[in-house]
């Protein structure tokens, strides 16, 4: 089975999660495109969805497909926040930020009551920071000082970079993104998100710590595992 059609699968069973009249935060990422499209077919022209997207991308390719997105208001709350990974630990702690719209995303998911992470199968790790970087969003000023700092933590940071251009990423925030290679991973996730965030200059991390509620995974077989958090309702 392709990877693609694994992402695709484990995206119909995160968009299953979804119900009419609910208020749904919507991630970002290849994974996240899939559910957004099942959501769609679900739900066409989003019936009376209230949606909101965690990126410019996410928004536009919603909007393509009839699902009406509207603005953050002040007493947002989410039923549901739909996304993907870049590493899924087996506590259910995550790496994201591959696409570089982590702290919109993190922002959402802390507003939404369930976080339902849809990936396929080679996204599970044994140990986040071990398949994929640890991505921080960072003030574009405080970069030198940061990648100093950072680098004396044996964090290895690197700038990232257009691949074409070579340009600085920016965020839709318009902020760089560091992107860390701890040696043998993260031992401790909720330790080092915090370590990162006192650092002056670090907006937010891509180290999701009791944030994900459930994990959809699509399997080589064809099949779906999902996995829930211990505190998390099956059903
Ligand atoms: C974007 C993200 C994505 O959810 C993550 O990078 C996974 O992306 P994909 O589904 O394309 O592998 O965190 O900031």
């Amino acid at each position: 089975m392709e990877i693609d059609e694994e992402k695709a699968l484990a995206a119909r069973a995160a968009a299953g999660r979804v119900r009419a009249g609910q208020r749904v935060a919507l991630g970002t990422g290849s994974t996240t495109a899939f559910t957004i499209r099942a959501i769609a077919e679900n739900f066409p022209g989003g019936d009376n969805l209230s949606i909101v997207a965690s990126s410019v991308a996410t928004e536009r390719f919603a909007t393509t497909l009839g699902l009406p997105v509207r603005a953050l208001e002040p007493n947002d709350h989410f039923d549901v926040m739909v996304d993907g990974a870049d590493e899924v630990a087996p506590t259910l702690a995550l790496t994201k930020g591959g696409g570089a719209a982590l702290f919109r995303e993190k922002f959402l998911a802390r507003l939404s009551t369930e976080l339902v992470i849809a990936v396929d199968h080679t996204k599970l790790v044994p140990r986040l920071g071990t398949r994929a970087p640890i991505p921080i969003e960072i003030v574009p000023f405080a970069r030198v000082k940061l990648i100093h700092q950072l680098s004396e933590r044996s964090l290895s940071p690197r700038l990232r970079a257009d691949r074409v251009s070579g340009a600085p990423v920016l965020t839709d925030n318009g902020n760089e993104v560091l992107d860390l290679f701890p040696e043998d991973g993260v031992r401790d996730p909720a330790h080092l998100e915090h370590e990162l965030r006192l650092l002056p200059g670090v907006i937010e991390t891509g180290l999701f710590v009791g944030l994900a509620h459930r994990v959809y995974v699509g399997l080589p077989d064809g099949t779906v595992q999902e996995i829930l958090r211990p505190d998390t309702k099956p059903g």
